[in-house]
């Protein structure tokens, strides 16, 4: 039996869908514990193409249990939409498959309005770039104590009790402040009256259906959504998501106890990407930043907007490796590198006559850092047929054996290209 937490340790889009999807095979039960649909992977599995922002790709195989725990933050259309997909592809989803957490709590419609005001209303070198699902603004409300739970809508009285609360201050806030119009309250109720008839059976409590897995002697694979630099906490804040997206969050967002984790595994992509607005020391604006875009396919899974590119960050990724307790590496899309004639590899930071060796707190220290890089040899061989360390040329092996030797990790997994089979798996952590 080994549970296992999967974490992007960059800012998110670091490959996490397809070593999920590999690693799913394992594992018997399947839990997203934070985020909302602010995430996004895309699987293709026998020539269909299935898009992810809220049920784990585990759905896919039958056999797996799959889970939306209390960590994660609901926007029911959206989920729904995603369950009528599924089926389309003939994968109905039923209760014996997903079960979500009756304390995750709901996007409402004045999250996604209020999350649009907000951004509107910031001064350019302000904004986030949030993904404008609502996400902020529903954290922010769960925190106030002014949240709506999914378990709430199974009570008719009180949901519209907390709605009339909620309705109240956000109307307020959506029409003063912002000049939206605020949504009504007969409208809302309506409506989710709606989810709640079709969601009510695939609510539950899932921290228990996890400890009765565990004592089962389930595989567990926790799911992490986002990356550790967009973390609330420590990241690089305020340009960060709203949850918590470090391993440590697969527990409190889950109801699972942290001394049965046996494994966290990092992904780790072969360079550095950003999408939304904040500090990215490793950035490219030059055509070596345009050529990864390009080979690498850059493009954000929920937004579509073009992904900001840079040189792996060996700071950002020790970090990682500290905030989360990593215990394995999977380096991703190391083939996008294949034609560089020369890598560059992050070490430390300049700023202000100082040398760094973690993410500065200080916002604006930003303005004035400068990375100091390592030099490594590129390659020019393409890598996707290859299967073992020793398929690859030995400049891409040499680059590998830095990152595990500046990391102080192993790199366990090596994604040499989009496809399942184009993996080289050296240690499986459900299994060693
Ligand atoms: P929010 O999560 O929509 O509030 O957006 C906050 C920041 O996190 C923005 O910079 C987003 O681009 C970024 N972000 C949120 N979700 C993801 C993701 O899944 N991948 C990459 N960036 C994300």
């Amino acid at each position: 039996m080994a549970n296992v937490i999967i974490v992007g340790t960059q800012w998110g889009d670091e490959g996490k869908g397809k070593i999920v999807d590999l690693l799913t095979e394992h594992a018997d039960l399947v839990v997203r514990f934070q985020g909302g649909n602010n995430a996004g992977h895309t699987l293709v599995v026998d020539g269909k193409q299935y898009v992810f922002h809220l049920i784990p790709s585990g759905i896919l195989y039958e056999s797996k249990g799959c889970f939306i725990s209390n960590g994660v933050v609901i926007d029911p259309q959206v989920l729904l939409n995603e369950m009528e997909e599924l089926a389309g592809h003939g994968l109905p989803v039923t209760p014996e498959r997903l079960l979500i957490s009756e304390r995750a709590h709901l996007i409402m419609p004045y999250h996604k309005l209020q999350d649009a005001g907000s951004e509107a209303s910031l001064a350019a070198g302000r904004k986030i770039g949030t993904t404008g699902r609502g996400i902020g603004p529903c954290y922010g409300d769960k925190v106030l104590r002014h949240g709506i739970k999914l378990g709430d809508l199974l009570d008719r009285e009180l949901f519209r009790e907390k709605l009339g609360q909620c309705l109240e201050e956000k109307s307020f806030l959506l029409t003063k402040r912002y000049g939206l119009e605020a949504p009504k309250l007969e409208a809302i109720y309506d409506e989710f009256m709606g989810y709640a008839e079709r969601l009510a059976p695939f609510v539950g409590n899932v921290s228990l259906a996890l400890d009765r897995g565990r004592r089962a002697g389930k595989h567990i694979l926790f799911e992490g959504a986002q990356g550790t630099q967009l973390d609330i906490d420590h990241g690089t804040y305020p340009f960060v998501t709203s949850s918590n997206t470090v391993a440590g969050n697969a527990c409190t967002g889950s109801g699972f106890g942290p001394a049965h984790i046996d494994a966290v595994i990092g992904i780790l992509k072969a360079y550095t990407t950003r999408v939304g607005e904040g500090p990215f020391p490793t950035e490219l604006f030059d055509a070596t930043g345009d050529q990864l875009q390009r080979k690498g396919g850059e493009f954000g899974a929920t937004t579509g907007r073009k992904r900001r590119c840079g040189w792996l960050d060996g700071v950002i990724a020790r970090e990682a490796v500290r905030l989360n307790g990593i215990t394995d590496l999977a380096i991703t899309k190391l083939d996008v590198l294949s034609g560089q004639p020369e890598l560059q590899l992050a070490t430390s930071y300049q700023a202000d006559g100082a040398t760094l060796e973690a993410m500065p707190n200080n916002i604006k220290t930003y303005d004035n850092l400068k990375p100091v890089y390592e030099k490594l040899a590129g390659w020019s061989e393409e890598i996707r047929h290859a299967k073992c360390l020793d398929d690859l040329p030995a400049k891409a092996r040499a680059y590998v054996k830095r990152i595990e030797e500046f990391t102080e990790t192993p790199a366990s997994i090596i994604s040499v290209g989009p496809g399942r089979e184009e993996t080289i798996l050296l240690r499986n952590p459900f299994i060693s």
